[in-house]
């Protein structure tokens, strides 16, 4: 069960209908919610509303977050995930707002085993690029921002690997899935809960995931029973992935492995 806290700020969160959305609705139980209300793509409403709620924290949950409908809409891509970032930025550093924004694990390029925050990012596919500019916008534009990298999200509000495994599993004999992209799964309910810590914490980028590394056939092996490994060249996708996107956080404490957070994520959505 997530604790829920009393803020002692006005916090404004944003993308408050998507699956981490969510969660965030539950830790800051008394922020003010907008979902599609306020586009973020729209630099007049974002500014607007932010003088109209004079929030002291903005929580940036909002995204284009297909990977693979990225490549074929670039322009709405980069408009959501890299323009929209730097008209919050604005309108918080003019109105005096800390912003938290959440990054991806596929600003890299999955060549090293590894990376940390201040390691050079390379993105293979328009997800990462429209995102990375996103961060640039915020890095660029206002001091007290927490830029919070995650990676391969579930949640009970929200499409997800998880979920797509279990309907998969029971229409078909065997699902096939890759075992040579890895990285860290982690559940929407923690990240959450740690944004809470993050936001009181110095300015600057943060990797926040579930701890431990698997690929996705692993990662399948622990939700479903009929699952088949294959290659990424066995299973083509529109969007390029990393091979190995594992985000090292050097600056806070972990949160619990993977496995924890998914036997939770399992009981919580059946109950
Ligand atoms: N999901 C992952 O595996 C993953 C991995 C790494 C990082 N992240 C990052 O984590 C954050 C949260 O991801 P998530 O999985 O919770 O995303 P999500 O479920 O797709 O939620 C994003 C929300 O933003 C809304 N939205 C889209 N365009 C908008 C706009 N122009 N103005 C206002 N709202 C808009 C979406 O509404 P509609 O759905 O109605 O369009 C949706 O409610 C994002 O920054 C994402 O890039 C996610």
């Amino acid at each position: 069960m997530v604790a829920a806290i009393t803020p002692v700020k006005k916090i404004l969160v944003l993308g408050a209908r998507g699956m981490l959305g969510h969660d965030l609705q539950r830790v800051f139980p008394d922020a003010v919610l907008r979902g599609h209300d306020v586009d973020i793509t729209d630099a007049r409403k974002v500014s607007e509303t932010l003088r109209e709620i004079k929030p002291e924290l903005v929580i940036n949950a909002a995204a284009y977050t297909d990977v693979d409908g990225c490549e074929d809409h670039r322009d709405h891509a980069f408009a959501v995930n890299g323009e929209a970032p730097l008209y919050l930025a604005r309108a918080c550093r003019d109105t005096g707002a800390c912003l938290v924004h959440y990054s991806t694990d596929y600003i890299f390029d999955g060549t090293q085993k590894s990376y940390r925050e201040h390691d050079a990012p390379r993105p293979i596919n328009a997800y990462g690029e429209s995102k990375l500019l996103g961060e640039k916008n915020i890095r660029e534009t206002m001091e007290d921002y927490r830029i919070i990298r995650t990676s391969w999200l579930f949640g009970t509000h929200g499409k997800n690997f998880v979920e797509t495994m279990i309907r998969l599993s029971r229409e078909m004999p065997e699902v096939r899935v890759v075992n040579d992209q890895f990285g860290k799964p982690t559940y929407t309910a923690d990240l959450a809960q740690k944004t809470v810590e993050i936001a009181g914490l110095t300015p600057g980028i943060y990797h926040i995931t579930n701890d431990g590394i698997c690929s996705w056939f692993e990662f399948a092996q622990a939700i479903i029973p009929n699952v088949v490994p294959c290659s990424t060249a066995d299973y083509p996708r529109k969007a390029k992935r990393p091979a190995y996107s594992v985000l090292v956080n050097t600056k806070t404490t972990p949160m619990r492995p993977w496995n924890e957070a998914l036997a939770a994520y399992l009981k919580e959505r059946t109950t």
